[in-house]
């Protein structure tokens, strides 16, 4: 379950201010479920949970589970919402250290030469036991022609070729969009396995299409609770979607009064990739016509000890988002010491996950009093089942809140400012 806590929020709002907003986010959330809001034909992410393709799910299932026999290194090439959502589930649902199965490794999100050189480097480098790396690469590209996707393609693919000789082919998947484009065309030619990503859902909210659910399985993780969890989330808050109502009206009201960064942090350091998802799918949606609150990311308290002193007295213009775990497996606890030299005695027998939540109401506490309203988004435990109600409650709520803002969530018109910029400079023709 997932709960959303406003309360550190509307002390920041009147009743008046908090209810006109509330109003407003009523007839957002109509625009969206009716269909009549800007940008309503990319609205596939709410259709694939309305009608679910258990096909899909089996199919990307059993090739997932074929890859996690075979491969030593699964690599996900792709940028944006064809990898954050992927790598958020992925780093929040499997271990720090030694998750059984491939190794996933990244690829395609940035043009860094020295980067690529290292992959291609690492992979060249036996196993353990002497045997060349089983290396599997995942391209997902919905256009097809992202430079930074492209290019990092274009070099792996050759490698995959001269390492693979005899079944390179079979080795290298492609997500991308049904028909056009470069990397269609290389199917045809190669007949690489495809997955496609529909037209009408958009990159970044396109983690539970098989953008995200590839690479995921791979990872070792349940894909079907993830999906279905989502599809339940979907029902639920058809009926009753108090919870993103009264969330969108509290964000937008802060933004109305004059609140324009929202600084998403958690005390779980696994959240990290989750909240650069956050940062994506709430940036790329309300950061247009000179509106929207930036989204930034911290980890606490790591950050805490960096950022913590801006929050606590810096500019007046930011609120927080708090994504809290209730509960964890984990039992590690603070064993009392003789002689208590480093003054530490007083947590004995407490565990580390009392400590961190402590640390979390701490903070929640100062920085209200600080002048930071706060909105509390609590999840039960970390696992497939919370994560895939989190994905669709945050779409939704992207949505609706976009739509309080005045602006289409589902475009990025601003994304090729930079591209053409660059492809001049590059002589493109
Ligand atoms: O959300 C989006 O639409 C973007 O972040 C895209 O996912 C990103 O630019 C990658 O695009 P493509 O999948 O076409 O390579």
């Amino acid at each position: 379950m997932i709960e959303v806590d406003v309360s550190q929020a509307r002390s920041f709002l009147t009743d008046e201010e908090f209810e006109g907003a509330l109003e407003k986010a009523r007839v957002s959330l109509d625009a969206v479920i009716n269909k009549t809001g800007g940008g309503a034909e990319w609205l596939g992410w709410r259709d694939l949970l309305e009608d679910p393709n258990d096909a899909i799910l089996e199919q990307l299932d059993r090739l997932a589970n074929a890859i996690r026999e075979e491969a030593d290194v699964f690599i996900v090439c792709g940028i944006g919402g064809s990898y954050l959502g992927a790598r958020a589930v992925i780093d929040a649902l499997t271990p720090f250290f030694g998750n059984k199965g491939p190794e996933i490794l990244y690829a395609g999100n940035q043009m860094s030469g020295t980067y690529l050189e290292e992959l291609l480097k690492y992979l060249e480098e036996p196993n353990k036991d002497g045997e060349v790396k089983s290396v599997y690469l995942n391209v997902i590209s919905k256009s097809g022609t992202t430079l930074e996707t492209a290019l990092s393609f274009r070099v792996l693919r050759k490698w995959m070729y001269e390492r693979f000789p005899e079944d390179a082919d079979e080795r290298i998947i492609c997500t991308t969009s049904a028909k056009g484009g470069a990397l269609n065309q290389l199917i045809e030619e190669h007949g690489y396995q495809k997955f496609i990503i529909p037209d009408d859902v958009g990159g970044r909210f396109s983690v539970l299409t098989p953008v995200g659910l590839l690479p995921i399985a791979v990872a070792g993780i349940d894909i079907r609770t993830l999906f279905y969890e989502a599809v339940s989330k979907f029902e639920e808050l058809e009926k009753d979607p108090n919870s993103v109502l009264e969330y969108a009206a509290t964000k937008y009201a802060l933004y109305q009064k004059g609140k324009d960064l929202d600084l998403i942090t958690s005390f779980e350091p696994q959240l990290k990739s989750l909240g650069g998802w956050l940062q994506q799918l709430l940036g790329e949606s309300e950061g247009k016509e000179e509106r929207g609150m930036f989204p930034a990311v911290a980890s606490y308290s790591t950050d805490l000890h960096s950022l913590g002193q801006f929050v606590q007295q810096g500019t007046r213009n930011l609120m927080e988002t708090f994504i809290v775990v209730e509960s964890t497996s984990n039992k590690l606890t603070i064993e009392e010491i003789e002689g208590d030299h480093d003054g530490l005695n007083y947590l004995s027998g407490r565990s580390f996950h009392e400590i961190n939540h402590r640390a979390f109401e701490g903070t929640l506490k100062a920085h209200t009093s600080g002048g930071v309203p706060s909105i509390v988004v609590t999840l039960d435990k970390l696992n497939a089942q919370h994560i895939g109600e989190f994905i669709y409650f945050y779409e939704l709520f992207t949505a609706v809140y976009c739509y309080c803002l005045g602006v289409n969530p589902f475009n990025q018109p601003g994304v090729e400012d930079y591209k053409k910029e660059m492809y001049q400079l590059l002589g493109k023709n």
